[in-house]
This record gives structure tokens, sequence and C-alpha cells, in this order.
């Protein structure tokens, strides 16, 4: 009876060429009308994944075959979010987690432009991001690191710049995975006939949650999206109707393809009718049996023609008609022989790099003046994350290559998550204890031409300070000199693809911590997190004097770590989740859901149970006080809030439901600004430094708040910066299962502005 849970929506609704798609939906109809069956078939179908889209052979992710008489050339689809993986001559940026961490629009759209030129170069048609699923509802999710933030808004807001970015580069986006993927665990069917977990959502958290960064990366014309291994409602992510059919392609309209994840198909027909465009990386269903299907009536010839036009579509979207490179001419599929170099790299990401390594670091304590710190005499490093790793080399990985850290092939071959505890295998480990984590494992890792680690980078400032070093990466119970200015505890979380955390804290890190700070009265605590970590197991010990969460950095990690703890620059960050006190506070989406019970062959997972309350919607309704709440970060200075003023536009139509017609992203008007808040920040301390100012709203019926704007104006000593917030009428509209439409309820919205979810001095109301 768990079937038959997910709404029928059919038939599969074919793409008009709405909004920015006309010209290119017009071209792709002539192109497509020119094919024959087989060759329809031939450009949903992926090749197998040997074989080049020339013919020759290249290392992408999947490909698409050439048409040569169409002169069309392929496609090459590749990995993903942080840079271009498994190759060589490419930067290493930071990860999604990293630039949600910054809270920083413009960065994030620089960062995604750098990259979308170095997936150009490198011949890469669709690069295989950015990630808006996982959101990050379970707390010990593997891939929590690959998106940006388990707040909706500012997920769908950092989604839609690096869409954008992307895109401007003639580089089609595969936004991922659509929907629903929250945990790794049994993400696949696995042996013994165990289906993949259902994500169990209604429609209300389903559009409040989950649907809502997908919808901003659909409004910022992602041409592609990836439909994801899970189940939702009981049935699989690409063969659903309801979420296919009816809620990216009707509601949201949604003009590009849809792709499936590798491997991710489990039914020809079914799949093709339910909306799903491709398939990766190859498929056995499709190719020669969706020509079968054709010929027989089971797939209509104009459902194969919307398939294919589809595809085509984004490709002329982009301009891929017009002077792109070669499918996968930069992506040698195998490193060790002899291959043609193409250095990817380009000297304007340099900054992009560095400035995003700065600005995702997080400064969660401070005290005793221990940082910035002032040319130390002595300074003690500790951790097994502060050096480089101890091979940088290529390694065989499933035909790809890939850096040996404790990490990328820590998921090959696991889709179950179990008993990865301990410290000594270190494939399978809560840590990367065998050098610095810049990334997470998985396809979302990258393989960057060099890198910065922290011990590179402070090794040089020490010698050039002429200050004294001392250092142990790897004895749990190292010699501490005790008359070190600073000892610094430089340690990691590691998450990867493929399994879920095996949990949020260890104890050889946290014994670890604990023996330098016994000894030690300048302890400085950092974090190469790849999702939340808890601290309550020592962040009051009085000689822990400073924490910094430092994310996943990217190649820039060291010189990024180096500028901020010498004051060079002034930290930033804020966080993109809530930091509990102890596990328990984060109740049932602490962990994945298993099988159990009368669903062992068909794991649930039910979203319903708490609907929109995770992270700190869940803090806030439990009343549960957080270690460190969401948007939480220190600066070296200090900033004030002030001047808070609400201007309703007078223009803006207040009626309950929008009236405006379905473009990309849904009906045109719940983009329509209702409201304008405006307020000052002015910095109060004695250094420079960006502040994020954050936009809560309390919408009646809804949450007590959620984040609904941010701005981050860098202000100097003394001075004072106007913010402003546009809010929109989806911003502050809540979902009517009824109606099947955004709502604007008329009544009081709370508005609360200030510099984290719970430090909001500015307060006032907005009355529609
Ligand atoms: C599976 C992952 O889930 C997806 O994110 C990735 O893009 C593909 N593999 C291709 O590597």
């Amino acid at each position: 009876f768990f079937y038959g849970q997910s709404e029928p929506v059919y038939p599969s609704p074919p793409m008009k060429g709405t909004g920015a798609w006309t010209d290119a939906f017009n071209k792709a109809v002539d192109f497509v009308g020119q094919l024959t069956i087989e060759e329809k078939a031939s450009l949903v179908t992926g090749l197998a994944s040997s074989t080049g889209t020339m013919g020759t052979l290249n290392g992408c992710s999947g490909n698409i075959a050439s048409i040569p008489r169409m002169n069309f050339s392929g496609l090459c689809l590749t990995d993903a979010g942080q840079g271009v993986r498994a190759t060589d001559f490419v930067s290493g940026f930071p990860s999604g987690i990293h630039v949600g961490a910054s809270w920083n629009r413009a960065l994030a759209r620089s960062r995604a432009e750098s990259m979308g030129l170095e997936f150009r170069i490198k011949g890469a048609n669709i690069a295989l991001g950015p990630v808006v699923g996982p959101l990050g509802r379970v707390v010990r999710g593997g891939r929590n690191w690959e998106g940006f933030s388990v707040d909706p808004y500012l997920c769908g807001a950092l989604a839609a710049q690096t869409v954008e970015g992307i895109q401007s580069q003639g580089v089609i986006t595969s936004t991922k995975h659509f929907i629903g993927n929250e945990q790794e665990s049994y993400r696949n069917p696995t042996a013994g006939n165990v289906e993949s977990v259902s994500s169990n959502i209604d429609d209300k958290t389903m559009h409040e949650l989950y649907l809502w960064p997908f919808q901003d990366a659909v409004y910022a014309g992602t041409g592609n999206i990836m439909c994801s291994y899970n189940r939702v409602n009981n049935s699989y992510g690409c063969a659903n109707s309801k979420t296919q059919n009816g809620l990216l392609k009707t509601e949201l309209g949604f003009q590009g393809a849809i792709t499936s994840d590798w491997d991710a198909l489990h039914t020809g027909v079914a799949g093709s009718l339910a909306g799903m465009d491709m398939v990766m990386p190859s498929s056995n269903l499709w190719g020669d049996q969706l020509v079968k299907a054709v010929k027989n009536g089971s797939v209509s010839e104009d459902r194969l023609s919307d398939m294919a036009t589809r595809v085509i579509a984004s490709w002329y979207q982009m301009k891929q008609d017009q002077d792109f490179p070669e499918p996968g001419v930069g992506i040698a599929p195998d490193l060790t022989k002899p291959h043609r170099i193409v250095d990817a790299r380009n000297i304007s990401s340099r900054k992009v790099l560095l400035d995003g390594a700065i600005e995702g670091h997080v400064l969660l304590k401070n005290t005793k003046n221990a940082l910035p710190l002032h040319k130390p005499k002595m300074l003690s490093i500790f951790g097994y994350s502060a050096r480089s790793p101890d091979q940088w080399n290529y390694q065989s990985n499933g035909g790809v290559a890939a850096w040996t850290f404790g990490g990328e092939s820590a998921y090959m071959g696991r889709d179950t998550a179990a008993g990865f505890v301990g410290i000594v295998d270190a494939n399978f480990t809560q840590i990367a204890p065998n050098g610095t984590l810049f990334s997470g494992g998985g396809s979302g890792s990258v393989t960057p031409a060099s890198v910065s680690a922290p011990y590179d980078a402070l090794t040089q400032r020490a010698y050039d300070d002429g200050t004294a070093l001392m250092w142990d990466f790897y004895s749990p119970e190292p010699d501490v000199a005790g008359i070190s200015d600073a000892c610094l505890v430089i340690v990691n979380a590691f998450a990867s693809e493929g399994f879920d955390r095996p949990g949020i804290r260890d104890d050889f890190t946290d014994g670890l911590i604990r023996h330098v700070a016994d000894r030690c009265d300048n302890t400085i605590v950092i974090f190469h997190n790849a999702g939340i970590r808890l601290v309550d197991q020592w962040i009051d010990h009085p000689n822990i004097t400073a924490l910094v969460f430092a994310h996943l950095p990217g190649e820039a990690s060291g010189h990024a770590l180096v500028s901020l703890l010498y004051g060079e620059s002034n930290p930033s960050g804020k966080l993109p989740y809530t930091v509990a006190r102890n596990e328990s506070d984060y109740g049932r989406f602490l962990a994945p859901d298993l099988p159990e019970g009368d669903f062992e062959k068909f794991p649930q997972s039910n979203f319903s149970t708490e609907g929109v309350y995770i992270d700190y919607r869940h803090f806030d309704a439990r009343n549960i006080t957080p270690r460190y709440e969401f948007g939480f970060g220190l600066s070296y200075t200090t900033f004030s809030f002030s001047d808070l003023d609400i201007t309703k536009n007078q223009g803006a139509n207040t009626d309950e439901f929008p009236t405006g017609p379905i473009v990309e992203g849904g009906q045109a008007d719940l983009w329509d600004v209702v409201a304008t808040i405006n307020a000052t920040i002015t910095n109060t301390g004695a250094m420079d430094g960006a502040e994020v100012a954050q936009l809560y709203v309390g919408i009646p019926g809804a949450p007590v708040k959620q984040l609904r704007g941010f701005e981050k104006p860098f202000v100097n000593v003394s001075s004072s910066a106007a913010v402003s917030f546009r809010v929109n009428r989806r911003d502050l509209s809540v979902w009517d299962v009824v109606a099947q439409k955004w709502a604007l309820q008329r009544g009081d919205y709370e508005v609360l502005v200030g510099s984290s979810s719970r430090q909001l001095p500015l307060r006032g109301v907005l009355s529609i």
C-alpha cells in the first residue's frame, strides 16, 4: 500500500520556448525536425563511458554522441561543483558549503564565472552542478558539503548566482539532485532487493523547503536538472511523473532537459513518460530499446522529439553551436599516459580562489585577544589537517584520476552506511587523517594542479617573521612546548558521497584538542569541516582561546588561513547551518533513515513528520539553545545596526494569489517586489571589515522566523553602509495545498534584521 502515493501527472508537458528560450527553442525544433528516430534516441542516451563524442576516448563522466551531418559534435558532461573533476591543469575552488559560509552573492557569481570558463576550456558542455539537494535535512548526510546551506533561501540565492555565472561562459549547469536526495544511506537499490530510500514529502514541505532552491535555479535559467537516485513518495526520482512532469515542467515551467543521475534509470518507457529526457552514463533501457518503444507506440514520437528538443535547445541557448571547444578535449581518459595538455586555469581566477577561501572561514570564538596573531616568537602546530597529503599523484579510481587524500576512494562501491568509525582505516572514517582537507570526497571532489596547505603557508610566514616553529601532525598525545605564544590545532571532519557520516565528532580529535589545551594556554582550534561538527567536548576549556571553522576552502586553503590568522584579512563568514550542543538536540534528523520492520525492503524516510522544521526552524520551535546559531560568525571588529525602514511597494499587487503566466521559475509575478527593507550598519570597532546583514521574516502561521534577505557590505572603521533588502511575493507567501499556488496572506509580518539568526536588534512589522 505504500505504492501509488506519488500522484500521476501525464502526459509530459512539451517544451514551449517561453521567456528567454524562444530563440533556442525554434532552432532546436528545426534541428530535431531533421533527425531520424535513431538519431533522436542517440541524443538522449549516454554513450558507454569509454567512448568519447568524436569516437575518441575522453575522461568525461558522460557523453552524448556526435551527429556529424548536423554539425553537432556531441556533448561532454562532467563533474562537478568545486571545479572540473578528475583531470589535470585545473583549479580547486572552494566547495559549496564554503560558498554558503561566505554569504556573498558577488563572490558566488565570480567563482562560478571562473569555474565555468575552466569547464569551457576543457570542453565540458554540461557541468554537473550546482548541488541544491541535499539541502541538509540529515545532519550526518554525506553530501551536505556539496550544497550551500540547509536554508532554502540562502541555498537558492547562491545557486542562482552559480547557475548564471557558469552559464555566462556558455556551459550548461545540471542543477542536482532532484529531489529529496537527503541521505547517502540506501540512496540506490542494494543487493538483496532493497529499494532506494523513499523521501516522503508532503506538498507544503516540498514547496517551502526542498523545491525552493530548484525554483531559483530554474528562474536563473539552468539548462539541465539531474533527477536523483532516491524514491520520492515511493516512486523513483527519475520515473516520478509528479516531480518531473508536474513540479518541474508544469509548475516551474522548466525549459531544459532532465538528465538521470548515473544509472538512476530503472525503467525505460516509464522514465520517458514521466518526464526524464536524457539517460546517463549509458543504458540498455534506452538507445535501441527507446527506438523500439517509439516504433511500437509505447512512447510517442512527439515525446521523443521533445526529449531531443530540450537537449538541443539548451545547447543552442548556451551558444554551443558557435565556437565551443571539442567535447572533452582537455579531459584525458588516463592521465598516466601521454596526452594533450589543456591548461584551463586563468589568471583572473587567482583572486577569486583566495577571496573565496578567505570568506568561507567562520570565526566562532576569539577570547583573550588570541587573534589576530602578532609576530609570535614561537608557534606550535598540531593536527593531521595542517600539512599536504603524503602522496600527490594520479591514482586509478574507476577509470578516473584522484589525488590520494583520505577521501576520494572512500566512496567507491559503498552505498550503505555501516560502521565507519575509528581512525584506523583512512578510507572509512570520520576524519581524513592523511593530510589537509580542502574538499569532500566523491564526485564533488576536485583535483587542483597545486594546493597551499596550512603548514606550507604558516612555514613561509614564520620564516619571514623569524618565528620559531614546532610541529607534530600525528601523535595523539604530542609533546607541547608550553612557552609557545600560540598552539594551532588543525584538524578535520570528513564526509563523502557514498556514505553518511558516522558521527559529528570523534574521540581521537577531541582527545588531541584537549591534550594540547591542557598544556598550552593559547590553543587555537581550526577545523576543516565537511559539515556540522560539535565542539562542546572542549569549547569551554579556559585555554581554548579561539575556534575557526575553515570548511573546505579549495586550493588556496593555506594562504587564506594565514591571511586571516595574521589579520591581513578580517573574518566575515557566517554559519550556513546550526551547531548544536549535543547530537540529541537535532532530534530525528541527526541520522539517516534505515530499513526497518515492515519496510526492510523499501526503506522510508518521512520528511512530513518534521515538515519545514529542520535546522534553525527546529531549534526555534523547540526552544533549544544552540552552541552557535545559524548565521553566526565573529569579526575582528564590531558592528552596530540602526535605522530600520520598512516600505511597502505601493504599486505591488498584494492579492492573495499570483495571476501571472508560468515562465521559467513559475508564475512570473511571484518575483514582484512587495516591500523594501532598509537598515544601516556601522563599523564600531578598530578594523575595516565586511558584515553580513541578515533579514528574517515571521510569516503568519509559519516558523517564527525565516531568512528572507542578506547583504554583505564592506564597512571601514567608524563608517556606515546602507543595506537594502527587496522582498518579493514568494518570500512572503506560504504554499496553499488546496489552491496549488503560493498564497500571500493578510496580516502582520514580523521583520527582524541583524548579524545572526539570534542577534536581531532591529525589529518592525510589515502589514499586508
Ligand atoms: C553520481 C552522483 O550522484 C552525481 O552527483 C554525479 O554527477 C554522477 N555520479 C557522475 O559522476
